[in-house]
């Protein structure tokens, strides 16, 4: 059976798109084109349903239904990141979510190691474009791992190559698909986002602006014993 999260937390492990940078827009206009050139409806809504998939699960959503061969499976695949990789090829640390870098500097301070669990197979490309890579001890992609969130299998790959109990690590996430893997794996969660999307975390706050980690220890810390009094 998998153990409660307990103190102290050890690592923070930090999806990626939604959390750490905006991408979701660039996926979002990849997934359009594509879309727009096979004659497929695509709209932000749809897109939404896309947060935290990996890429097969993304286009089998996009298809809607619609058969394809599994050489056209993959060449529509690597049409959709080739779209990508062009719209993401010129970020900068500009496109680090705000609340990030203060985060990741106080983090470092105080001793706490961090992790990426991401599902995306660019996900080292694009830290490395951001200017944060330096902050990771460990980056779980989406090639390490072959079964994607919800199972645990990323966060659990992070806390092993960090070599760390996973009920003393904390997972930062936008996705319900993210939150349930955290919690899967025994791990703490915070989630970005609307309630009915990452209601099931620990703690919930809209981003990572303003977010110290003094106040996300007291508060877990504080509901724990909220939790235990019941
Ligand atoms: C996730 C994103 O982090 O990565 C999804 O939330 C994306 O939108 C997925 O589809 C896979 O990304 P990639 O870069 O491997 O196509
Ligand atoms: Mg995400």
């Amino acid at each position: 059976m998998t153990k409660s999260p307990s103190f102290p937390i050890q690592a923070v492990i930090f999806d990626l798109d939604g959390v750490l940078t905006d991408t979701l827009e660039f996926h979002y206009l990849s997934w359009k084109q594509l879309a727009d050139e096979e004659g497929i409806p695509f709209d932000r809504e749809a897109n939404e349903a896309l947060r935290g998939l990996t890429r097969g699960e993304s286009l089998r959503l996009v298809l809607q239904g619609r058969e394809v061969g599994d050489e056209t499976f993959q060449s529509m695949m690597e049409r959709k990141n080739r779209y990508y990789l062009e719209l993401s090829q010129n970020m900068t640390l500009d496109h680090v979510l705000p609340g990030v870098l203060p985060l990741l500097t106080e983090l470092r301070a105080a001793g706490v190691r961090m992790a990426l669990g991401s599902a995306s197979r660019n996900a080292r490309a694009v830290v490395q474009r951001l200017g944060i890579a330096e902050f990771l001890d460990v980056i779980g992609d989406g090639s390490c791992v072959t079964q994607s969130k919800p199972t645990p299998d990323i966060f659990l790959y992070a806390a092993t190559q960090l070599g760390l109990d996973p009920a003393n690590c904390l997972v930062v996430e936008d996705a319900a698909s993210g939150v349930e893997a955290a919690l899967r794996a025994g791990m703490w969660v915070v989630g970005l986002g609307p309630e009915e999307r990452v209601g099931a975390a620990h703690l919930v706050f809209p981003n990572l602006e303003g977010v110290h980690w003094v106040d996300v220890v007291h508060k877990l810390t504080y509901q724990r014993r909220a939790i235990a009094a019941t």
